[in-house]
């Protein structure tokens, strides 16, 4: 490409042009995505500027989260949750283990005992069931790329996403109003987001029932799964057009979505999705998959260049340090999507690499990227930049499916018969009782005035940040 270039002076000089402002401007990633070795030196970049957000495992700091919560630093308790999911599949995609320690501790770090359901109690006043279940899918997803396993006396991979699972099957969790399904906050002292019954919530509770059905055979997870996307659909949460809606609130019984369509909502239930098509073979979820995937890639990859867009924040710029992650999910949940669906692997992947392209195109050559992906690297860092990092290293290792000589080094997910190793336990997180937990204040060996403060301060948090976000959305 390059020397057929060079062969008209025209463009010789464009090229010379292009550098020099390069030069003044910092040079753009250099990447060939035909090339496994340059996609993984990219990606290899990308890395090392990732983990250079992270500080918990220095000293006198918190193994497992990135600098947080807001007001204090940017990051929820969640993200760093999904920033360990997103170097597991690096490790997984490109087989390069550098941070597989640091990952490791991480995950295991954070589980929260003596429960172990990714409910530690420093999280109280950030912990909605997304949250949680982020952490939650993280630990699914080392169970089903054969992760090193924990040795025998810490939480196994396995057995923490089913203690994931069983918190939000617990009654004390659920209640009929809207038909039934997940609030957004986990307990009731979260303000606003307790009042709503959102996608995000359900879809990532879907997604890891359906995971944790393909790699046990356990029934009882996949009907939850199945009566999950039925209750998203009842609500018109996804309506019949597969346009996945961001939620509803409790006080008008769920009957008026906000309309507002995040692209994380849709990436989790085509994981999901693709996840269940594959255990099921029913052509009913082959209808689903197909129907979203069209509707994610027409909506957030738009033609011509079909580089992702996170369309409802994006344009006006009002993405908040949460979505500027959100494109490495669709870019991982797309990829298992053609691993595990491989039907939809043709509509795919014409998205996925022109999409990458623009990733890459948007970083700088020492692997420092933007969030736009249409543009050349945008100097964005107020709204993270762990996550644009996080997704522009989802986009690059999970490219490496394209390549022939790659794709067959790359194991679908592994279940308990194809090889995966993680131990479970069913009853895990069973005896994590909301109502038990937070009751009486008294019965705790925190000092009572202290934790009312907690709540108080947490209160008036939330408050600010559901206004904040309402404001985004
Ligand atoms: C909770 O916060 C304390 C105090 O900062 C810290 O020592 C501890 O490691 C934290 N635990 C977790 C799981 O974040
Ligand atoms: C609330 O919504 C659910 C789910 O659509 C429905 O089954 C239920 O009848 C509704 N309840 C009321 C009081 O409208
Ligand atoms: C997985 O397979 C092993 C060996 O067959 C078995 O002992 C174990 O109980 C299985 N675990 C689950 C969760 O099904
Ligand atoms: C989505 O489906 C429509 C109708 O079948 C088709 O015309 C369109 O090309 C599809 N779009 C993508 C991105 O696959
Ligand atoms: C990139 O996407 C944004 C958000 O949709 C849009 O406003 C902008 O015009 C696009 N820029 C280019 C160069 O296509
Ligand atoms: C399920 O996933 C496996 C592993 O990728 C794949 O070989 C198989 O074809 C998938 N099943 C269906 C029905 O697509
Ligand atoms: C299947 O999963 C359900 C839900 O967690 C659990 O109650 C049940 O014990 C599991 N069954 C087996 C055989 O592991």
């Amino acid at each position: 490409m390059l020397s057929k270039m060079m062969a008209t002076p025209l463009a010789a000089l464009l090229l010379l042009l292009v550098s020099l402002f390069g030069v003044a401007n910092a040079a753009a990633l250099e990447v060939d995505l035909e090339s496994a070795d340059s996609i993984k030196a990219a990606a290899k970049l990308v890395a090392k500027k990732l983990i250079s957000y992270y500080h918990g495992d220095e000293p006198g700091q918190t193994p497992g989260i990135l600098p947080g919560p807001p007001p204090d630093a940017p990051y929820y308790w969640w993200q760093a949750g999904a920033m360990w999911g997103t170097f597991v599949d690096y490790w997984h995609y490109t087989g390069d283990t550098t941070y597989n320690a640091k990952t490791f501790q991480a995950l295991q770090f954070q589980t929260g005992p003596p429960d172990n359901a990714y409910m530690p109690q420093n999280w109280t006043a950030s912990l909605g069931n997304d949250d949680q279940g982020f952490w939650g899918m993280s630990a699914m997803l080392a169970a089903e790329v054969g992760f090193p396993d924990p040795p025998a006396d810490q939480p196994q991979w396995l057995a923490l996403a089913q203690a994931v699972f069983n918190t939000q099957i617990d009654p004390d969790r659920r209640d009929d109003v809207c038909g039934g399904g997940l609030r957004w906050q986990i307990y009731s002292f979260n303000g606003a987001g307790y009042t709503y019954k959102n996608t995000i919530a359900n879809a990532v509770f879907l997604n890891i029932g359906a995971r944790l059905a393909r790699y046990t055979n356990n029934q009882s997870y996949a009907d939850w799964a199945e009566w999950t996307y039925s209750w998203l659909e009842e609500l018109h949460y996804i309506d019949d057009d597969y346009n996945v809606y961001d939620g509803g609130y409790d006080y008008n019984n769920c009957t008026v979505p906000n309309r507002a369509q995040f692209s994380y909502n849709a990436a989790i239930l085509i994981h999901g999705g693709a996840i269940m098509y594959n255990i099921t073979e029913d052509e009913k979820w082959k209808t689903r998959v197909n129907g979203l995937v069209n509707r994610t890639l027409e909506f957030f990859f738009p033609e011509p260049d079909r580089v992702m867009v996170e369309i409802p924040c994006e344009g006006t710029d009002q993405c908040n340090t949460d979505q500027h992650s959100f494109k490495g999910y669709m870019h991982r949940a797309l990829a298992t999507a053609v691993q595990v669906a491989p039907f939809t692997r043709d509509m795919i992947m014409p998205y996925l690499k022109a999409s990458t392209a623009g990733a890459a195109r948007a970083c700088l050559d020492d692997g420092t990227c933007g969030f736009l992906w249409n543009q050349t690297y945008d100097g964005d860092i107020g709204d993270g930049p762990a996550g644009q990092e996080m997704s522009a290293l989802a986009a690059l290792s999970t490219m490496l499916i394209a390549l022939d000589g790659e794709v067959e080094k790359i194991k679908p997910p592994l279940t308990n018969t194809t090889g995966g190793t993680s131990v479970g336990d069913p009853d895990a997180g069973t005896n994590v009782h909301i109502a038990q937990q937070f009751g009486p204040i008294e019965g705790k060996d925190r000092g009572g005035a202290g934790f009312l403060t907690v709540v108080v301060i947490v209160s008036i948090f939330t408050t600010l940040l559901w206004m904040a976000m309402e404001w985004s959305e």
